[in-house]
Parts: C-alpha cells; sequence; structure tokens
C-alpha cells in the first residue's frame, strides 16, 4: 500500500475524492489532524486529539460497480477488529460496520464511491480508529465511545497499529472481491454482538424493530419482527 501523510486536513475522505485521479490503487491518506470530520448518516466525527488515527484507503478495482464493493466496510470491520484482538481486548461489531468494546464505540467506517461519467473512479473507505484519548474528551461525544488506551490501560503506538492494520487488510483483500462477504462471514459472525437480541434499526427515515436472527451471505441483517415477518436490510443504523 502507499501510504500519503497529510500534516492537517478537514477530512481525508473528502480529501481522497476531490484528488481520486492523482491517486493510485490502495492508497492511504492519512493524518493526526483532522479538523472536520465525518461520519456516516451526515454525522460528524469527532476530533479527539493527534494520537488517533483518521485515515482514508483509496481502491480501485473496476471502472464498474459491483455488489461486493458495498461489503467492502464489512471486510475492513473485521480486519480491524482482528488487530484491536492483538491488543488482548474482546471487540464486538455493531452491524453493519461500527466496532464496540465494552458496548461503547472504538472506531467507525465511512465508505463513499467516486462516479464520473458513468465510470467509477475509485471507492473510498475512510475509518477513524479511538487509539488514545481522555475519558473526558469522549464523554463529550453524544454516544458511548471509548479508546484503545482507556480498554488496555497503556498508551497505544499509533504508527504501529496502522501498520499491523494495513498488512492485515492487504493480505485478503483481492481473496475479498473474488469471493465476497462468504469468505469472511464466519469471522464476522463470531463478533456480531447483536444477534439473538432485540433491535431497532434505522433504515433511513422509518424504523424496523425485531429480533437480529441472522447475517446472510451478502452481509445483509435478516431480522424477525412482531408480526413474524422476515426483513432483509441491506443498510441501516441500529439504534
Ligand atoms: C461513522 O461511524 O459514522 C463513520 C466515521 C468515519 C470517520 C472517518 S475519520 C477518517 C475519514 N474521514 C472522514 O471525514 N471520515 C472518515
Amino acid at each position: 500500500m502507499n501510504l500519503f501523510y497529510l500534516e492537517e486536513i478537514d477530512s481525508t475522505n473528502k480529501y481522497a475524492k476531490e484528488h481520486i485521479q492523482n491517486l493510485s490503487d490502495k492508497t492511504v491518506v492519512y493524518t493526526f489532524n483532522q479538523t472536520n470530520g465525518r461520519g456516516r448518516l451526515e454525522r460528524k466525527w469527532s476530533y479527539l486529539g493527534k494520537d488517533n488515527i483518521y485515515a482514508s484507503v483509496v481502491l480501485k478495482p473496476s471502472e464498474e460497480m459491483r455488489e461486493v464493493y458495498s461489503n467492502l466496510t464489512q471486510y475492513l470491520c473485521v480486519v480491524l477488529a482482528q488487530t484491536f484482538e492483538e491488543y488482548g481486548v474482546e471487540p464486538k461489531i455493531k452491524w453493519p460496520n461500527d466496532i464496540q468494546i465494552n458496548s461503547k464505540k472504538i472506531s467507525g467506517i465511512l465508505a463513499e464511491g467516486v462516479i464520473e461519467k458513468g465510470k467509477l473512479e475509485g471507492l473510498v473507505l475512510g475509518f477513524g480508529i479511538n487509539l488514545n484519548t481522555k475519558k473526558e474528551l469522549l464523554d463529550k461525544i453524544n454516544q458511548p465511545a471509548t479508546s484503545l488506551n482507556i480498554e488496555t490501560g497503556e498508551d497505544i503506538d499509533k504508527e504501529i497499529f496502522l501498520k499491523k492494520l494495513l498488512a492485515k487488510f492487504c493480505l485478503m483483500y483481492d481473496k475479498f472481491i473474488e469471493t465476497g462477504f462468504l469468505l469472511i462471514k464466519e469471522e464476522y459472525l463470531k463478533r456480531a454482538g447483536f444477534l439473538n437480541k432485540e433491535i431497532s434499526v434505522k433504515v433511513f427515515d422509518r424504523t424496523v424493530s425485531g429480533i437480529a436472527k441472522d447475517i446472510t451471505d451478502n452481509g445483509a441483517l435478516r431480522l424477525i419482527d412482531k408480526q413474524n415477518k422476515e426483513h432483509i436490510l441491506l443498510i441501516g443504523d441500529i439504534l
């Protein structure tokens, strides 16, 4: 992978999208000073200081969109969970691609695609990882959040973490593009913290509630509601 470091930037995703034509496949745009990070569903990604990771991987697997690309966030999510585990913690996946430790969010992923005149210029897989933060800062976030230093009681070397993560990402990436979600389904399910629980999922402007039964071979969430009706959700946010 090519590493492209920026001293300071508003958003690595925004930068990667704006410069996609000049960034080659498998380039990682990263910074330790992100001033206006963006999250999923028009949310913000807070800046928690320079000892955390704010990065975007640029991928150019083909010129046309393929279904498997929407599962790349789940691939990255599994790779992230495996990297966290090397530090002795027990991460859980919250569908589709959040990672929580002790029910508190520790990383988030935002995937975006750039399409020009019907051609896929590239995919931007952005991720933020809380590695070293203070509890006071985390308390200001509007949802329960944690960081790896708090969970382990030790300072985390951000460069080493990033290196480990990217090495793991590369290992299975080509195979994942060929095979799709099935390649990682077992690894994903092992860490799925939401299964067999009553949950509510926000899908655009509606909310679907029921028991989370399974993840399909395409990475969708299978939910059964009170009327025993099945819902297969491809996108959404567990509330
Ligand atoms: C989410 O959980 O809502 C997704 C958060 C994604 C945050 C990362 S930080 C690096 C990259 N640049 C951004 O502006 N957002 C992503």
